[in-house]
């Protein structure tokens, strides 16, 4: 297969993890028979220094034109404590998705036979394991309408959500559900807000189309609790922007390193692959981030191509690496800690 990716690095860790899956990549392609063309293209704070906006418009034209786009990640420090700051690395993220349409952010929780006894959960709460999580990500409080009023002593920010909205990311999650194990939980503050309200609405008229599918609807706060404390229970969950946001970093932990977990954002259109964690500053250029969710967000796209075999290929060869010690730091425990451009080579070594 002839692929044309998009390739942003971002800022932070991004290059050093983006490299690592580049490496990966290729060797499938090489073994396999592929031929990936990577496209370069600037995004985040790299961005604003060199043309003065986090996602400028060509960068938009090669993700557009690209098959799929591979993201590191965004953000830098020097504008975190600045609440003034006109441009924010984190604009160009959010102004992505919105061109690119990737209303549909699939965030999976897994873990790794290898590292069960890495999470600060109890082994026998964790075991097992296997969730999707689908956030919203084009719209709600992260979208809706924000200001300030009263010469800058009110502020806020508005939830909104229309019925085609909710529908498109709901189907998306019944389909996935009908593959797995055709439980869907819909995640939502009903008891309180209108928006939920609507999303309750929404599912609960969907449901006939999808009769083996068996649908709950549980409380954001709820979910918080359960999920950390039977987190088995779950299977395929669907909810809106912010409450996806807060409750992926909260399940990440059940792997035992937010460095682990991938995700895929799609749309109508486009797809984009990126690692769940951040742009981790204090790590970047010390060649040290764990590159194992970028490398795992590679083989979610190698899976959505319907290349099944090399995405398991890139799955089987992480849990090699993850059995056999060659880890980063974050995962290595007083034992040797491998370079993250190490763990790559390793992996891409072993394929
Ligand atoms: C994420 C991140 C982003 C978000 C930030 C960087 C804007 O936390 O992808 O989860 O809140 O969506
Ligand atoms: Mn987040």
């Amino acid at each position: 297969m002839k692929l044309n990716i998009a390739l942003l690095a971002g800022d932070g860790i991004g290059p050093e993890v983006i490299d690592q899956a580049v490496k990966v990549s290729d060797k499938i392609a090489e073994k396999f028979g592929h031929d990936i063309s990577w496209t370069p293209a600037l995004t985040g704070a790299a961005a604003i220094d060199a043309v003065g906006e986090p996602y400028p418009d060509s960068t938009h034209a090669i993700c557009e034109a690209a098959d799929a786009v591979l993201f590191g990640a965004i953000g830098h420090p020097r504008f975190d404590n600045d609440p003034s700051a006109k441009v924010r690395p984190e604009q160009g993220l959010l102004k992505m998705r919105q061109k690119l349409g990737l209303f549909a952010n699939v965030r999976p929780t897994f873990t790794f036979p290898s590292l069960i006894d890495k999470s600060p959960l109890k082994r026998e709460r964790i075991e097992g394991t296997d969730l999707v999580f689908l956030r919203e990500l084009t719209s709600g409080v992260y979208f809706g309408e924000r200001g300030r009023k009263d010469d800058g002593n009110i502020a806020f920010d508005t939830m909104t959500y229309t019925r085609e909205e909710i529908q498109r990311l709901a189907k998306k999650g019944f389909e996935l559900a009908m593959t797995r194990s055709k439980r869907l939980c819909c995640v939502d503050k009903a008891n309180v807000l209108e928006s939920s309200r609507l999303w309750r609405e929404t599912v609960q008229a969907m449901e006939k189309e999808y009769p083996e599918v068996t649908v709950s609807y549980e409380f954001v706060d709820a979910v918080a609790m359960r999920l950390v404390q039977w987190p088995s229970d779950y299977d395929v969950l669907i909810t809106e922007n912010l409450f996806g946001d807060i409750l992926t970093d909260e399940a990440s932990v059940i792997s035992g390193s937010m460095g682990l977990m991938p995700s895929a954002s799609v749309g109508t259109d486009n797809k984009l692959y990126e690692p769940i964690h951040g742009s981790y500053p204090q790590a970047a250029g010390k060649d040290i981030a764990n590159p194992l969710a970028t490398v795992l967000s590679a083989a979610m796209m190698f899976e959505d191509f319907g290349l099944t075999a090399e995405a398991k290929a890139i799955r089987d060869v992480v849990n090699k690496s993850l059995a056999e010690g060659v880890v980063t730091e974050d995962l290595a425990d007083g034992a040797k800690a491998y370079k993250t451009s190490e763990v790559g080579d390793w992996l891409a070594g072993n394929i």
